[in-house]
């Protein structure tokens, strides 16, 4: 079967199906024990990320575990703003921390230009991972937006409320808007190289949308996802290539999300009031379950899937995945169960 006939670009491509592809958001990670057998090989979780082979060893975990209809490059959103010299360390327990955030204006003037080649190990486990894979599972390359990639190099680390960030912006709108281009174009270049490597399909994680009002959103994030995606539309390599968007609980509704020009978006598990009728046609969804049902009971992980699957019955493009990623605490058994269950029904 030729990748094109896949149930994921099918769905992709708004076509109806009776059993919808599956993915999870994170399905590589530390709820695996394989996986944590060869972490523990590396301090530094960045310097995992710069071993293709075992990137493409990681990446293949849970499609040989669970026998899943799409794999994701095993890699992390943070390699751009590493190979732009803001020196970034992943710390036990403290999540990512930054050598050199972006602390004033002249720090933004100082970013060296994007030098893709910087980040040659990444395209190179997109080609291993391909080469591995079956060729009727498709392979998804991604990129964080440029504005979850600024919020992460302004604060420095992981936050719950970016106060840093948001006093940054406020303060030097002009630097801040100099370096979002400068993402935007960085994400371009280096997605563009994950297709010629071989990804079949794009995912852009906004996963910080969520700390902007909805008329910031719209000036220091979906602006530049809708220029990425331009971007990516306009040129040849990328053209025909699906764009997933995932935004974690943006101001914007699903059908203002639209404008962002995705083929696809991806739901946060609180995303409610979603209205199929207008979407129909538009854009494919995906995700929307939340991922701690799965620390729960089989019977309620079964009920509050059937749920989901009953919300999008009959959607014409609708992919299952969770509403966010899958945390360490969730039992590779509960994956198993979830997607036996949904195949089964
Ligand atoms: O199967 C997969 O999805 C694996 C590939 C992948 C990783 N990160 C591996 C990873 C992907 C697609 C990502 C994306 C990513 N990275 C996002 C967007 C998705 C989301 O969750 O909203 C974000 C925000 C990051 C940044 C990041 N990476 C953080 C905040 C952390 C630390 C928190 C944590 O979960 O530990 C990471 C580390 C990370 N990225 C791990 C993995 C498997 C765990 C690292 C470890 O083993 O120590």
């Amino acid at each position: 079967m030729k990748t094109e006939d896949s149930i994921f670009l099918q769905a992709l491509n708004k076509k109806p199906l009776s059993t919808p592809p599956i993915w999870y958001m994170r399905q590589a990670g530390r709820y695996m024990p394989e996986y944590r057998a060869v972490r523990k090989n590396f301090k530094n979780f960045l310097d995992m990320c710069k071993n293709s082979d075992v990137c493409c060893e990681l990446a293949m975990q849970p499609i040989d575990a669970f026998d899943l209809d799409v794999a994701i490059l095993f890699s992390d959103i943070l390699t751009i703003p590493d190979a732009m010299g803001l020196g970034v360390k992943f710390l036990e327990g403290e999540g990512p921390v930054f050598e050199n955030p972006i602390k004033t204006s002249k720090d933004v003037m100082d970013i060296p230009t994007f030098d893709p080649e910087k980040l040659s190990y990444v395209y190179k486990a997109v080609s291993n991972i391909k080469s591995t894979l079956p060729k009727n599972i498709p392979l998804i390359g991604f990129s964080g937006s440029p504005w979850t990639l600024a919020a992460y190099s302004i604060e420095g680390r992981s936050s719950k409320s970016f106060e840093f960030t948001k006093n940054f912006i406020k303060h030097n709108e002009k630097e801040a808007h100099i370096f979002l281009q400068k993402l935007t174009d960085a994400c371009f270049i280096y997605l563009k190289k994950q297709v010629e490597a071989g990804a079949d399909v794009i995912q852009i994680f906004d996963s910080w949308a969520n700390l902007l009002t909805k008329k910031d959103y719209e000036t220091y994030s979906l602006i530049y996802i809708k220029s990425l995606i331009s971007k990516l539309k306009n040129d040849p390599i990328t053209s025909k290539i699906p764009v997933i968007l995932f935004a974690r609980e943006p101001e914007f509704s699903c059908n203002e999300m639209v404008q962002s020009q995705a083929d696809c978006l991806s739901l946060y598990w609180s995303t409610k009031n979603i209205d199929l009728n207008f979407l129909s046609g538009k854009v494919a969804l995906q995700g929307n379950l939340n991922p701690e049902i799965l620390l729960q009971e089989d019977s309620i992980i079964k009920i509050e899937t059937n749920r989901i699957l009953d919300k999008f019955k009959g959607y014409q493009g609708y992919i299952f995945n969770l509403g966010h990623g899958i945390t360490p605490n969730i039992s590779p058994d509960k994956i198993k169960l979830l997607t036996d269950h949904i195949r089964s029904r």
